[in-house]
């Protein structure tokens, strides 16, 4: 799916690398229109007149096999700037007659240092004289294509950058969308503003207007419903909607009894004082609750939640007459990750529950006025439209709460323990200035008891377990690193005021090996 047919853009042609979506967001963080569209897609299109450069994208494939990923071989003469980025180097090296070769002696993974070889618009103010990137490849190109040049080196891979500067045609070996490449960003603005000279033409506040508008047009005289949670997403959604037609939307707020302590009454009091928007709350924690005793696994605990979610959605929703609308807050990542760029599905991990999603039988046309914005677009749209902080940099919570927070059995007491640890662990980091260089962070609750001591007494209680990640998009993660004495002080403080747990242990885990969430 393409949006804005009538815009300058820069198609990013998807190979399938876990990092495509950063190439996109690099490109809108400079200012520049782009979207993402696969290999198959690139076949349909018609109008070239808007397309100001391509970004060819890494991928696991390889062009030393019979059979490989391609494009068709016109988008290279229709005089349109091309980068090539480590599969999409390779795939053009191939293309105009270099040779690549799977190589042990030649591959490499993370760090590497570029050397200049010769200058050229691409690696103005990037490259000086030694650079580190990040390189992720096993193949390499071994000889030249026809007609292009090297412009820069590593130890282990001659090629790694290289150009025709007659057709405008560049690839670089390393990751440059990637933050562990340094300066990166210089490359990308080289390429947009010196060789596809294209103009910045995209910020996410200069479309609120049409995205109201758009909504006012497609919404005419008729009612919209929506599931408002008080994430980032569906509060921007709703604040949107609000905008355009007012008293016409209808929120509902199901209140699971798996969310952050005194969260739902906050977001509640926000939207109906501050934004007065038309919101029903519906009281269904007992429900939830009752479905979730005695079940343990994570995948059923999801599948439960996100069923009864929509049973009670559907249910309140009826009591409104003349809905045609549903909105839902899908985001472009959604759009993006529902297309492969190979045809195989990548291999589930966890089903992920969305707040509102598919109630078919409902009728319902739905509206996504997000879909086409990355979650930092969001936000900024979300800070024009007035929502406040504590809303709009709230770190992502998700859809089935607290419920996959406490390991095990799920009970009012365990909940009610949860709320309070976690409460506390928020509120210190936001105290210490820390929670906005955080990406996510919250407590969970082990299903083991260990021994402690307070007092003069022996204790045999409940570990709460502390995770705080820095990540980009959620599909990788670091944990954060804290300064001692707030590791010793929040441990004080959660054992101190939370009945039932003696023990606090820290995640010091990336992702991958594991995930962001415990289950
Ligand atoms: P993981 O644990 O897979 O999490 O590394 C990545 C991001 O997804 C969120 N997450 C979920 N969101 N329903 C959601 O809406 C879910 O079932 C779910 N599981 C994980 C997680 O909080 C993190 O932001």
């Amino acid at each position: 799916m393409q949006f804005h047919n009538d815009k300058n853009k820069v198609l990013i042609i998807d190979f399938g690398s876990q990092v495509t979506k950063l190439i996109a967001r690099r490109v809108r963080e400079l200012g520049v229109y782009s979207e993402i569209i696969t290999a198959a897609e690139v076949k349909k299109l018609k109008n070239f007149s808007y397309i100001k450069g391509f970004i060819l994208s890494g991928g696991p494939s390889t062009v030393t096999e019979k059979k490989f990923q391609s494009v068709p071989k016109e988008i290279f003469y229709k005089d349109v700037p091309i980068l090539g980025i480590c599969y999409g180097l390779q795939l053009i090296a191939k293309i105009f007659g270099g040779k690549i070769k799977p190589s042990k002696k030649r591959r490499e993974f993370g760090r590497a240092y570029l050397f200049k070889k010769k200058s050229s618009p691409l690696i103005k103010n990037f490259l000086n004289k030694k650079n580190s990137v990040w390189m992720s490849h096993e193949d390499a190109v071994i000889r030249l294509p026809k007609n292009f040049k090297t412009i820069a080196s590593t130890k282990n891979s001659k090629l790694t950058i290289i150009e025709n500067s007659k057709r405008k045609i560049y690839g670089v070996q390393f990751h440059p969308e990637v933050t562990h490449t340094k300066n990166g960003n210089q490359l990308f603005k080289n390429f947009l503003f010196s060789i596809c000279k294209i103009k910045k033409n995209w910020s996410a506040t200069s479309q609120k207007k049409r995205l109201i508008d758009e909504i006012k047009k497609t919404v005419k005289k008729n009612k919209v419903i929506c599931a408002l949670s008080g994430g980032v997403d569906s509060s921007v959604v709703a604040l949107l909607i609000n905008k355009a037609i007012k008293k016409r939307l209808v929120c509902i707020m199901v209140d699971t009894g798996l969310m952050r302590k005194d969260e739902f009454k906050y977001t509640y009091d926000i939207f109906k004082k501050k934004y007065r928007l038309n919101i029903n709350l519906v009281d269904a924690s007992k429900i939830f609750l009752g479905k979730l005793k005695n079940i343990s696994n994570p995948e059923t605990k999801r599948k439960i939640i996100g069923k009864l979610f929509i049973k009670v959605f559907e249910k309140e929703s009826k009591k409104y007459k003349d809905i045609k609308f549903l909105a839902q807050g899908t985001l472009y990542p959604d759009i993006i990750e529902s297309k492969s760029s190979t045809g195989s599905k990548t291999s589930k991990i966890k089903s992920h529950h969305n707040v509102g999603g598919l109630p078919k039988k409902m009728k319902l046309k739905l509206i996504e006025p997000l879909k086409e914005f990355f979650k930092d677009e969001v936000r900024v749209l979300g800070k024009s439209l007035g929502l406040i902080k504590n809303i709009n940099l709230k770190h992502p919570f998700p859809g089935p709460g607290l419920a996959i927070r406490i390991i095990g059995n799920i009970t009012p007491e365990r909940i009610k323990m949860l709320q309070q640890a976690d409460q506390i662990f928020i509120n210190e980091l936001i105290e210490r200035k820390l929670y906005n260089k955080i990406w996510q962070a919250y407590a969970a609750l082990l299903p083991i008891k260990t021994v402690g001591v307070m007092g003069d007494s022996r204790t045999y209680e409940n570990i709460c377990l502390l995770r705080a990640v820095t990540s980009e998009d959620g599909m990788t993660a670091d944990y954060f690193s804290f300064p001692k004495n707030f590791i010793d002080n929040i441990s004080n403080k959660i054992i101190n005021n939370v009945k039932g747990i003696n023990r606090v242990v820290y995640d010091i885990t990336s992702k991958p090996p594991s995930t962001i969430e415990l289950e």
